[in-house]
């Protein structure tokens, strides 16, 4: 099967490499990459669980096409924190104890700076409506959320 090469800047560092047409960004950054933080739950966006940073917004790596980003700068839940330094999101979900299993807990994270980086939520409410994409089956919402809220605050 063909490939194509494409560049990606990935956390922080550049990246070359040659993939094939049909390979999503999520299986690009787990599988080719072996950056596996990000999850993957559902492969069709109902979960967000793949949540990952391209250009600074938040998407579903599962619904996007590693071709499709050629050129674009891609954080994941890896490239977040700075040396020893977590991210203030990341301490944060530490100090609520917002996760239980924390299988969402990356998807999560990265969500939350994707939503701090739009700038449009001001408190719970709206953290939890703007995080309705991130789904948690151990119902830690209200430790997500009050870990967001605080953050942004
Ligand atoms: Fe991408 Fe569920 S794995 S949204």
């Amino acid at each position: 099967a063909p490939r194509y090469p494409i560049t990606l800047r990935i956390n922080g560092q550049e990246t070359r490499l040659e993939i094939e047409a049909w390979v999503s960004l999520l299986d690009l950054l787990r599988e080719h990459l072996h950056l596996t933080g990000s999850k993957k739950g559902c492969d069709q966006g109902q979960c967000g669980a793949c949540t990952v940073l391209v250009d600074g917004k938040r998407i579903n790596s599962c619904l996007t096409l590693a071709v499709m980003q050629n050129g674009r700068d891609i954080t994941t839940i890896e490239g977040l924190a700075e040396g020893d330094t977590l991210h203030p999101l990341q301490q944060a979900f530490i100090d609520h104890d917002a996760f239980q299993c924390g299988y969402c807990t990356p998807g999560q994270i990265c969500s939350a700076v994707g939503l701090m980086n739009e700038g449009e939520a001001r408190n719970a409410d709206q953290v939890r409506e703007l995080m309705s994409g991130n789904v948690c089956r151990c119902g830690a919402y209200p430790q997500i959320v009050g870990a967001v809220t605080q953050v942004m605050n």
